[in-house]
């Protein structure tokens, strides 16, 4: 047998300050909460403690600063930047929150802690995954990284493997996961209560040109394969529109106009443009950790770090389905959106309206229309920001 080597201090360096943010952060787990039944992700208190920023996960941050004491300095402030951005991601989901609970209010709808949901509703929960080796329920959602997260919890079950490109991780995780519907009732709810509930959103806007990029920009309609999704299109036209068809031509791919005329009419329902607020009823089911898109790597990591004991766990450095359609950025977004006539714009606020104030979003600054009369809808969205 070799003689042990020693580790080089850089190792000892990494690991020991891996392991101290580590405690520190579960520390935050095992913190006694009154009152608050998932003490890991605080739920938002009622009205009057709003503004109380000293409740919670302020709080640890002190604790930290007593327990770092003489740390060489390096490695204090890499520590330290770790545990802020946790800390911040944290602190993030607290304003979520209360935006999430407000704009419920306002629709006069209220997420139910102390109440069993119907088989009803809880068969309308159909995009959550429950996934009970890590005691989470995940509602994911179509063009909003869904693919990785079902492979990060089917390799962590063993399912899949984590190079594997071939095979359809919808399929897989139908297969693998039940949804709470599926389950009996009162198996469900207790589910519901103990287990720690997420999701990951986007703004509709760049999520709905995400969509119409992937499915749509390109491809030929008369061809079935190659545009499985634009046969509800043409469908749709034919019934509310034959004369317009009529002179279009007809192996012309539809464009985002046409895509977005179709969505706004919501004749057929489809996933990855239902709105998102329809896929995981947030004002019905309380969320723990409300993740977003546009802060992917951090929330995730935070949400990982917190939620399961598994270091393995991580989410991948990029969506790959963000590499090919490369939607967010600007440049695409006003590109797109330009072609999109005031009238049709303004539909599309309302559209998407109970999702942009029930998450906290606005008209991404790119593409927002300064010179438009802006309705009584829209001003309600400024107050939020
Ligand atoms: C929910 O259902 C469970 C099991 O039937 C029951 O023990 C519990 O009291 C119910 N909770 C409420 C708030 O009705
Ligand atoms: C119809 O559209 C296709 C695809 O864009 C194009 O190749 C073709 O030239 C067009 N036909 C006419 C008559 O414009
Ligand atoms: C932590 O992990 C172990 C083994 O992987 C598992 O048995 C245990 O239930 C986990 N604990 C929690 C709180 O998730
Ligand atoms: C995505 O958009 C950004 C910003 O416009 C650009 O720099 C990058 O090259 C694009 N990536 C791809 C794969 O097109």
């Amino acid at each position: 047998m070799k003689v042990k080597r020693r580790l080089p201090s850089w190792v000892i360096l990494l690991v020991f300050s891996t392991s101290f943010g580590l405690n520190v952060f579960l520390y935050i787990d095992k913190r006694p909460a009154s009152n608050n039944l998932n003490p890991m992700f605080p739920r938002v208190i009622p009205k009057d403690d709003d503004n109380d920023e000293s409740e919670g996960i302020v709080a640890v941050d002190e604790d930290r600063q007593s327990a770092v004491g003489d740390r060489p300095a390096k490695l204090e402030e890499k520590t330290k930047t770790t545990m802020k951005l946790h800390v911040d991601v944290l602190n993030r989901q607290k304003v979520r929150k209360t935006v999430l609970r407000k704009a419920c209010s306002e629709f006069n709808t209220h997420p139910s802690t102390d109440r069993n949901l119907t088989k009803e509703e809880l068969a309308s929960l159909q995009h959550t995954l429950v996934i009970d080796k890590y005691r989470l329920l995940y509602c994911y959602v179509p063009k909003v990284g869904c693919t990785s997260w079902k492979q990060l919890f089917l390799v962590a079950y063993g399912i899949v493997d984590i190079k594997e490109r071939q095979r359809s991780m919808h399929k897989e995780s139908n297969s693998a996961f039940k949804t709470p519907g599926q389950l009996e009732q009162t198996e469900a709810n207790q589910k519901l209560q103990d287990y720690t509930n997420f999701l990951f959103v986007r703004n509709p806007f760049s999520r709905l040109l995400s969509a119409y990029r992937q499915k749509m920009d390109g491809r030929n309609p008369q061809d079935r394969k190659q545009c499985p999704f634009c046969h509800p299109v043409t469908q749709w036209f034919i019934e509310t529109d034959p004369e317009y068809l009529k002179w279009r031509n007809k192996t012309q791919p539809y464009s985002f106009l046409e895509f977005v005329r179709f969505v706004i009419a919501q004749k057929t329902q489809n996933d990855h443009w239902t709105v998102q607020y329809e896929l995981c009823h947030p004002c019905l089911v309380e969320y723990d950790f409300i993740g977003k898109y546009e802060t992917v790597q951090e929330d995730s990591e935070t949400f990982l770090r917190s939620a399961t004991n598994d270091s393995s766990l991580k989410y991948p450095d990029t969506d790959p389905a963000k590499q090919i359609t490369n939607s967010s950025s600007d440049e695409n977004m006003v590109k797109y959106y330009r072609t999109i006539p005031n009238d049709v714009f303004k539909s599309l606020i309302s559209f998407f309206y109970r999702d942009l104030r029930l998450f906290g979003y606005s008209i991404p600054d790119a593409i927002t229309r300064p010179h438009l009369r802006l309705s009584k809808l829209q001003l309600k969205l400024k107050e939020l920001e």
